[in-house]
């Protein structure tokens, strides 16, 4: 079939549909064949004698998603994206001069290209379905709308709607869609475009012509900041939220404020899209675009991976699970599945405590409803998915149990037997583990080939992770089944071999142990955090991720990696004496960070030092150090982790996890890219000096991170 295929004018008397259906792809989205193509229909709708032309999609759930990611990735210099982008803009400017009344009837994705073309239509429709989402996420990809949609925006929906979209790179619901103006009218989407043809007609009937929105704003207040006064303090207010949610780490937000202050309110068009398009090629060619993009192709990838690679495994279905114990994880794991719409039994020795697993739930929808995310009527509806008791009663229906009770490898191989013999042979135990071998533990269950890990990070509601573990006897299908029910749950999962810390902690461990050194080295808790944060880009240092694991997890943990991995872990002595003292961290408001009643960080608690009996830090290194034995740390356990272990196959793997189980910068495009990006050569010749000076036998460069440096080779073509 040919590309004319995958934009069709269907004649509907004097109307003109114009139907995307982009052929062999299960997306719409902008490439350049599909561009070409719309500009040969757009050219043939102005000779013709319509008097209207509907745009829809015969795509399911998606309107259209955008521009071809890939062709953008592809594209390196200022020329190329130039080209690309003129033309673009070019098209849009075709379809907006169209002499018809235009009007776009989504249902679906609208995203990027896709919102840009609708906004260069007259008029726009849009389905309720939960599907239709409507908006502009590049600068969530260090790169900025570049088809109109800086200028189009604040001129349709106003400047703060506008800015609040572009500079967090948003897509709308369609209750905020149509509340913004971004769309006239909603309709279900079984009449969508029935009502948009009925609509046209009405429109050519009263004589209606051409129309360009634009924001009409009310109140005294809108109306002062949307004026030439008003509009310095938004501007000022805007740049501050970025370089606060940023810390300047991100360069296409800054940007896309830039050209919208540079364009708004011109009627310019043609001088406000050559703004546009210049700002779009300065952040397009950049390594920090490039990193976002590779970190959502690792996102794409997971989607359509089965957990089981070059095998066709199809999963099991999952319809109802159980999970033991109804703790901190357990109450958040029932939270994501019920969420998403599957039934969830819980167990817990109490019904007190069961009661708080539900009131975990409870209390997450409810912050929900309170932002009308969600009404009374849906949050009744998610916390009836959720049942529990005492006893096994019922377990015999669920396909499979999570398992989250107390972390004892003895009590833990106990319950997993008897549950398993409350359960149907053919239905999977996961253990939601942090330290503990999934292989060991499998010796509880009569038939092993029927669990695995499932490894959740806490928050559950907030961390996207969940690391599948495959023990020596897990089934394919059993990883397969795993795998799918992560992705369910809203999750993105990764299949990890057993073995201590599996992926995320096993990386963690030395970064933290790490920073106890600084400390003891007399750097101050204040310093290392804030190299962390500010100036690296990780959401927190290393002392409040500490407080936010617990002291004693951490130091339990690092004693059980101590014993695994011998020498490669050392700890600081003023671990063992902040163990021995009262400082649990965050749980008990009391760590190298003080904190509110309702668990908020404070300040760092300066009684810290003297309680570990150090005197008043001297800080005698430089950030630049700090950073770089906390993170060269991670990439030498990891090139262990990868290259010898296995632990996961590919550096892809690493890069995903770290990034949606730790946070590690995006804009670095995760551990491993960012190493390749140093090289090997300099990690390892950094941390053979910093293992020289500081007498730190822990920081000697690995005997795989060697290789790679020797024969001058990156972690994403050496494995
Ligand atoms: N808290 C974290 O940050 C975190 C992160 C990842 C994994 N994990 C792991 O998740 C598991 C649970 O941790 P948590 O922090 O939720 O613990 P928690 O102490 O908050 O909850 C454990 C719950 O299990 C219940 N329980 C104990 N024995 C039971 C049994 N025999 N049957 C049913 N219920 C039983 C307890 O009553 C309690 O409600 C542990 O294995 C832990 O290592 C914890």
């Amino acid at each position: 079939m040919s590309i004319q295929e995958s934009i069709k004018i269907i004649p509907k008397g004097e109307i003109a549909i114009v139907e995307f259906d982009m052929v062999g792809e299960k997306v719409n989205k902008f490439s350049t064949p599909m561009m070409v193509r719309f500009k040969e229909v757009i050219t043939e709708l102005s000779k013709s004698s319509y008097k209207a032309v509907v745009i829809v999609s015969k795509k399911p759930k998606i309107f259209i998603a955008g521009a071809d990611i890939d062709e953008i990735q592809t594209m390196t210099t200022k020329e190329q994206f130039m080209k690309a982008v003129s033309e673009g803009q070019n098209i849009f400017n075709m379809l907006e001069d169209l002499p018809q009344i235009v009007i776009a009837a989504v249902n679906g994705a609208c995203a990027g290209g896709g919102c840009e073309m609708i906004m260069a239509c007259d008029y726009r429709i849009a389905s309720e379905d939960s599907s239709t989402k409507i908006g502009l996420p590049e600068t969530q990809l260090g790169i900025l709308p570049g088809f109109g949609g800086c200028v189009r925006m604040p001129r349709m929906i106003g400047l703060q709607a506008a800015l609040d979209v572009i500079l967090a790179g948003k897509l709308l619901n369609t209750k905020k869609a149509l509340k913004a103006g971004l769309v006239d009218r909603l309709i279900h989407q079984n009449q969508l475009l029935d009502e948009a043809l009925k609509w046209a007609s009405e429109l050519i009937k009263e004589g209606k012509g051409k129309r360009r929105k634009t924001f009409e704003p009310q109140g005294a207040m809108n109306k002062f900041l949307e004026g030439f006064i008003g509009r310095g303090i938004v501007f000022k207010k805007a740049r501050e939220g970025v370089l606060k949610a940023t810390n300047g780490h991100y360069p296409a937000p800054l940007k896309a404020l830039e050209v919208i202050q540079k364009t708004y309110g011109s009627s310019d068009r043609e001088g406000s899209l050559l703004v546009e398009r210049e700002a779009f090629c300065e952040c397009a060619v950049t390594d920090i675009s490039k990193s976002l993009i590779h970190v959502f192709h690792l996102t794409e990838m997971v989607k359509k991976q089965s957990g089981v690679p070059g095998v066709q495994m199809k999963p099991k279905e999952v319809k109802a699970i159980g999970i033991l114990g109804a703790g901190t994880m357990g109450g958040g794991i029932a939270y994501v599945a019920a969420d998403k719409g599957i039934k969830v039994r819980m167990k817990d020795l109490s019904w007190e405590a069961l009661g708080k697993g539900f009131k975990h739930a409870q209390d997450l929808w409810a912050k929900l409803a309170k932002k009308k995310v969600i009404d009374q009527y849906q949050l009744n509806q998610k916390m009836n998915l959720i049942g529990g008791g005492v006893d096994y009663a019922g377990f015999k229906t669920l396909d499979v149990v999570v398992e989250a009770i107390v972390e004892d490898m003895g009590i833990k191989q106990k319950v997993i037997g008897e549950t398993a013999g409350n359960m149907r042979a053919d239905a999977i135990i996961a253990t939601n583990t942090s330290s503990l071998s999934v292989t060991e533990m499998s010796k509880g269950h009569p038939r092993p080939e029927f669990f695995a890990g499932m490894h959740f990070f806490n928050p559950v509601n907030k961390m996207p992770l969940v690391e599948v573990i495959r023990g020596e006897k897990t089934s394919d299908e059993t990883i397969a089944t795993i795998f799918e029910l992560s992705k369910k749950m809203g999750k993105m999962p990764v299949v990890v071999k057993d073995g201590p810390g599996f992926l995320v902690n096993r990386l963690l461990l030395p970064y933290m142990a790490e920073a106890a050194f600084l400390l003891q080295e007399g750097m101050s808790i204040e310093v290392v955090d804030k190299a962390y944060v500010k100036k690296f880009g990780m959401p927190m240092g290393p002392f409040a991720l500490m407080d936010e694991v617990g002291l004693d997890v951490c130091m339990k943990v690092l004693k059980i990696f101590k014993k695994a991995f011998g020498d490669r872990i050392d700890i600081a002595p003023l671990m063992d004496k902040l163990s021995a003292g009262s400082r649990l961290g965050k749980k008990n408001g009391k760590g190298f960070y003080s904190y509110s009643a309702d668990g908020r960080r404070g300040e760092v608690d300066q009684s810290v030092y003297t309680e570990l009996g150090l005197p008043t830090p001297t800080n005698p290194y430089d950030e630049k150090e700090c950073i770089e034995r906390g993170v060269f740390a991670m990439v030498n356990e990891c090139s262990l982790a990868l290259i010898e272990d296995r632990i996961v196959e590919l550096p892809d793997e690493v890069d995903l996890a770290m990034i949606m189980g730790t946070g590690f910068p995006p804009f670095r495009g995760g551990l491993l890219r960012y190493a390749d990006s140093l090289g090997a050569k300099y990690i390892a010749d950094q941390l053979e000096t910093y293992s020289s000076q500081r007498k730190a036998g822990r920081l000697k460069p690995s005997a795989p991170l060697k290789k790679l440096a020797q024969e001058n080779k990156k972690f994403y073509a050496g494995t």
